[in-house]
């Protein structure tokens, strides 16, 4: 569907959401059923996520923050404790550190998958390392199996934020399902929406248990239970909880959205095709790089301007906008960050920077026509002198 507000009137956005009257359908009937919070349709979502993703049980919070928090909490990381992550990563990501009195420490990434370098990262192994979360990185798994292999030797516990990698799959297993309990996020930028959201998914039978009384104030008893014994119910509280709950308006949503994922999956590999074809012939340009273990799924689209290029990536970046194609930068480094330059100093990792500063996103999204799609990549062209 098209959307009817004049936001992306006047030029070709980064991103739509691929919302249309099947979610506005969904959430009427919520609205109509009387209950709107979180309740039977976060239980059907849950369900669907753990049948798609290829796990026993999914949690689903208000966001992939409190969800990683939540896997995070449960698997054991506290006070006083290192958890090994990526620079190169959303702030979120090492926010859930945060959350649980743990501390992030940054490792380097591999310079081709812009994912997590297993050997960075057995560098940075102490004695105060609990655990390693392995960000699966703007829709590409990281090599899995080589964090296993890490995780066993050091005794450490693996997370997996993959917020922007759902329908992703690693040597022919979805995301999620790889073996460490996972965080997702239904933010617009990510592969579905539900406009805020998030999911746990795990083999896990008593963390997902916990998380579920976690997320909800920490009640033993959840508000349907009660609801459903006519409130005969009284729920106990064994530990502080949160509000992470996520609401029955968003799980419709989300639904549907699961439901359309496949086509999806299938619009942004057509149209990441489109731009590999064409920008790997300009020579100034990298594009994403998939490794033979992985389905990439393009939640983003991060091309790479090589030293020989003519044009800065901001003056670039300027150029496009002026031509009415939004872009953005790549992914700000989290060690450049204020927070945590007050916190741990001068800190480098060439390779993380070096990305930083060469990469920038193109639009794509579900619904993104090939007229537009050519459109950006004649301007992108003309920009570099190619046409
Ligand atoms: C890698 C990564 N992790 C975590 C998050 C946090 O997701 P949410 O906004 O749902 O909390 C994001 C969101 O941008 C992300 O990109």
């Amino acid at each position: 569907m098209v959307p009817t507000t004049q936001l992306f009137e006047d030029h070709i956005p980064l991103l739509i959401p691929w919302l249309g009257e099947e979610e506005i359908n969904a959430v009427a009937k919520v609205i109509r059923s009387g209950w709107i919070s979180q309740g039977p349709k976060v239980i059907e979502f849950e369900n669907a996520m753990a049948q798609y993703v290829g796990t026993k049980y999914a949690v689903a919070t208000n966001a992939c923050t409190s969800a990683l928090h939540l896997a995070l909490r449960l698997s054991g990381v506290g006070q006083g404790d290192k958890v090994i992550c990526p620079s190169f990563t959303c702030m979120a990501t090492a926010n859930a550190i945060h959350h649980t009195g743990a501390l992030p420490v940054f490792a380097e990434i591999n310079p081709r998958t812009y994912n997590l370098d297993p050997e960075a990262v057995a560098e940075v192994i102490t004695s105060q390392t609990k655990a390693i979360l392995v960000v699966h990185q703007i829709g590409l798994p990281a090599d899995i199996d080589s964090f296993k292999v890490l995780a066993k030797k050091h005794d450490l516990i693996l997370i997996e934020d993959s917020a922007t990698s759902l329908g992703a799959t690693y040597k022919g297993q979805r995301v999620g399902s790889l073996g460490a309990p996972t965080g997702f996020s239904f933010h617009p930028r990510k592969m579905i929406t539900t406009g805020e959201g998030g999911m746990i998914t795990t083999d896990d039978a008593k963390l997902a248990e916990q998380a579920r009384i976690l997320r909800a104030t920490g009640a033993s008893i959840s508000d349907l239970a009660r609801h459903q014994a006519k409130g005969v119910l009284i729920q106990e509280y064994a530990d502080v909880g949160y509000n992470y709950r996520m609401t029955d308006i968003q799980a419709a949503i989300g639904l549907v959205q699961l439901s359309k994922l496949e086509t999806m999956l299938e619009q942004r590999a057509t149209q990441a095709q489109r731009y590999d074809v064409i920008l790997a012939q300009i020579d100034e340009i990298e594009v994403p790089y998939v490794p033979p273990y992985a389905t990439h799924a393009y939640s983003s689209y991060l091309i790479r301007l090589k030293p020989n290029c003519s044009i800065k990536r901001n003056e670039l970046l300027q150029s496009m906008a002026e031509k009415g194609i939004s872009c953005r930068i790549g992914i700000q480094p989290l060690h450049w960050e204020p927070f945590y330059r007050n916190l741990y100093g001068e800190m480098h990792l060439p390779i993380t920077e070096d990305i930083a500063q060469t990469t920038m996103f193109l639009p794509i999204y579900p619904g993104l026509s090939e007229e537009k799609q050519n459109q950006i990549i004649y301007i992108l062209k003309k920009l570099l002198k190619r046409n």
